[in-house]
């Protein structure tokens, strides 16, 4: 299909405003679009156009293939490159058909075990499983890594109810990856209620890491970022009406400055927040929106790994409780 270049420039525009409020837009768009769909989302999922969904679309994947097929380079804002080795649990969750594994990423993830995935919601959101390509076992994301086939993804049943709001799914692997205890591919338990009230205090230092940009503007990086000492924001305090103004659920946690200037952005979205204790690091937020990236009382919003620990074991049993 060819497009004249008023649809390009207004395709362009519709797609920087998306980018301004990465999440907000995509997911209010997203819940009501699919909403009153959820029951046969499988079957209008498999009888989709996926070239006319991926043009339609908004959200990272089809973004991450509109930007190779365009050609554009496809990054946490004031960063550092993560060594080698480090952050074992963190993987990339690319397009299937983009061979490069920097072009095709297009979300982080986070290792719960040899088979199972933890990423948010909007990321995988209307994607079969062939669609995409987990990479594990590298910060630098080129074509060495190890990659792994994907059996099935699980959306939170109640994704997008409000606005961002569970924002978190699950992905099965077809085969299993090769975990360690101190190799590059190993899983990251999950932060409990029970830790919350230790880890999760005000100014409570988090760590965070992607290949998203490194600014509100800026591109996507081929070497993985980490940002440590990324305060905790208490809910109340993120909800003011200067801030996200009672946005923020219960499902979700902030993080960052109120200042601005420190913050994941696009691209890290589905990835570990991480919070640090006497033995090894916590899973307690996943990667979920921000209005831009780093803005001045605009923390990163997280969704609450702890809510969801009950759901996730449910999930991997296979017991009805997952999506009931
Ligand atoms: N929603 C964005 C994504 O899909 C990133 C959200 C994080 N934004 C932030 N300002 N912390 O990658």
């Amino acid at each position: 299909m060819r497009r004249s270049p008023a649809a390009l420039v207004a395709g362009l525009m519709l797609l920087s405003f998306a980018f301004a409020i990465c999440g907000p837009e995509t997911a209010a768009q997203r819940a009501r679009r699919t909403k009153g769909k959820r029951a046969t989302a499988a079957t209008s999922r498999s009888a989709r156009n996926r070239a006319d969904a991926t043009t339609q679309r908004s959200g990272p994947y089809e973004e991450a293939l509109r930007n190779y097929r365009e050609g554009v380079e496809p990054k946490v804002v004031n960063g550092k490159p993560a060594p080698a080795g480090t952050f074992p649990w963190q993987v990339a969750i690319g397009a299937s058909e983009v061979p490069d594994a920097f072009y095709a990423h297009f979300c982080g993830g986070s290792i719960h075990s040899a088979t199972w995935i933890i990423t948010a919601a909007h990321c995988v959101e209307g994607l079969l499983p062939s669609e995409i390509t987990i990479t594990a076992g590298t910060n630098r994301l080129d074509d060495t890594a190890t990659q792994r086939r994907v059996r099935r993804i699980i959306i939170h049943k109640d994704y997008g109810d409000l606005p961002h709001n569970n924002d978190i799914a699950l992905i099965e692997l077809v085969d299993a990856l090769p975990l360690s205890t101190d190799g590059p591919i190993r899983a990251v338990p999950l932060l409990t209620l029970a830790d919350e009230g230790r880890l999760l205090t005000e100014g409570a230092p988090m760590v965070v890491t992607g290949w998203g940009r490194t600014t509100e503007r800026g591109v996507k990086v081929r070497d993985l970022r980490y940002l440590d000492n990324l305060p905790i924001v208490p809910r109340n305090i993120c909800n003011r009406t200067t801030a996200y103004d009672g946005e923020i659920t219960n499902n979700m946690i902030c993080a960052g400055v109120l200042a601005g200037g420190m913050d994941s952005c696009k691209g890290d979205s589905g990835g570990p927040l991480t919070a640090e204790t006497e033995r090894a690091p916590k899973l307690a937020g996943v990667v979920s929106w921000g209005e831009g990236c780093a803005r001045a009382n605009r923390p990163g919003v997280y969704t609450r790994v702890s809510n969801y620990v009950g759901w996730v074991s449910a999930c991997i049993s296979n017991s009805p409780r997952c999506n009931r």
